[in-house]
Order: structure tokens, then C-alpha cells, then sequence
């Protein structure tokens, strides 16, 4: 088990578009493993792959109170999308920004587990709009993409400053 760097928007790598995992192998169970300590650890409900630099279409979550219910999207689909819902969204990448996003309510989805076996998932509310943020990294996608330029610039310009002072420090 190990810790992995999350990377801080605006790191361009957080852009990558991730590839289809076509190898279910030890290594994925062991990045699977260390995606899910990285997670808890941060604390977050959510971690994709393309957050600690692995450009792979793969996320972890966990959006349970009691942090006992972990679950891994390997090469999610959404299926069936519907409803709205407006939430204010957090991102690890991020880091201490809130902003309110809008997306779909239900979904369906199909992904595969560490094993390669498909399932699918029906949800809604807050694991939804989960999976729907992680999802939006593998595609090189941050929350912040959906509030004004203003708004982005202003976060990015704060976190490049907070950056350069841990750089001194
Ligand atoms: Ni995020």
C-alpha cells in the first residue's frame, strides 16, 4: 500500500484523456489498493485515476457515512441519465473550493471490477453526481470547467500562488 500525489488543478495532466484498462492484472489491484488508502486518506468520496497521474479510465469511491463501502468503476459507461440535481461539489484537485454543479439525478451504468467482470450500477443523488465528477476526470474534465472563466481564474490564480509558497517553503 502507498500514498499517491494528487494532482492540483491547474496542472495541465489533470487534461490527459484516460485509456480503456485492458490488463486486469496484479498492478491494477495494487493501483486499485493504493487509489482507495489515497482517497481516505485525503480525506475524499471520490478519486479517479487521471487525479494521481495513471491515464486510465478507472475511479474508486466511497460515499458512505461510515467509509464502508467502497466501490471501483473500472471503464465506466453511463447507460441511462435523467433528472437534475444541483450540488455543491468539492474536488481533491482542487483543494478547498465549493462550487454548485448541475447534473443528472439517475443514472445507469455499466463498468467492470479489478476482475475484468462487467456490472451495472442504478443510483441516485450524491453517489450519482459522484460518479459523474469522477467520471468528468477521465475525460480530462474538473468541476470548476462548469462556473464563469471569472470564477476558474480566480481559483487557479490562488492555488498557483498557494503552490509557488509551498515550493519556498
Ligand atoms: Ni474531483
Amino acid at each position: 500500500m502507498a500514498l499517491l500525489n494528487i494532482l492540483h488543478f491547474p496542472d495541465p495532466r489533470l487534461r490527459t484523456i484516460a485509456e480503456a484498462v485492458t490488463n486486469f492484472d496484479e498492478d491494477l489491484k495494487t493501483l486499485v489498493s493504493d487509489m482507495f488508502e489515497t482517497m481516505y486518506e485525503a480525506p475524499g468520496i471520490g478519486l479517479a485515476a487521471t487525479q494521481v497521474d495513471v491515464h486510465k479510465r478507472l475511479l474508486v469511491m466511497d460515499v458512505s457515512e461510515d467509509k464502508n463501502d467502497p466501490k471501483v468503476l473500472i471503464n465506466p459507461e453511463i447507460l441511462e441519465a435523467e433528472g437534475e440535481e444541483e450540488m455543491d461539489e468539492g474536488c481533491l484537485s482542487v483543494p478547498g473550493y465549493y462550487e454548485t454543479v448541475r447534473r443528472a439525478d439517475k443514472i445507469r451504468i455499466r463498468a467492470q471490477d479489478v476482475n475484468g467482470d462487467f456490472f451495472e450500477i442504478k443510483t441516485d443523488g450524491l453517489e450519482a453526481v459522484c460518479i459523474q465528477h469522477e467520471m468528468d476526470h477521465l475525460q480530462g474534465k474538473l468541476f470548476v470547467d462548469y462556473i464563469s472563466s471569472l470564477k476558474r481564474d480566480r481559483i487557479r490564480k490562488k492555488l498557483e500562488k498557494l503552490k509557488k509558497q509551498g515550493q519556498r517553503a
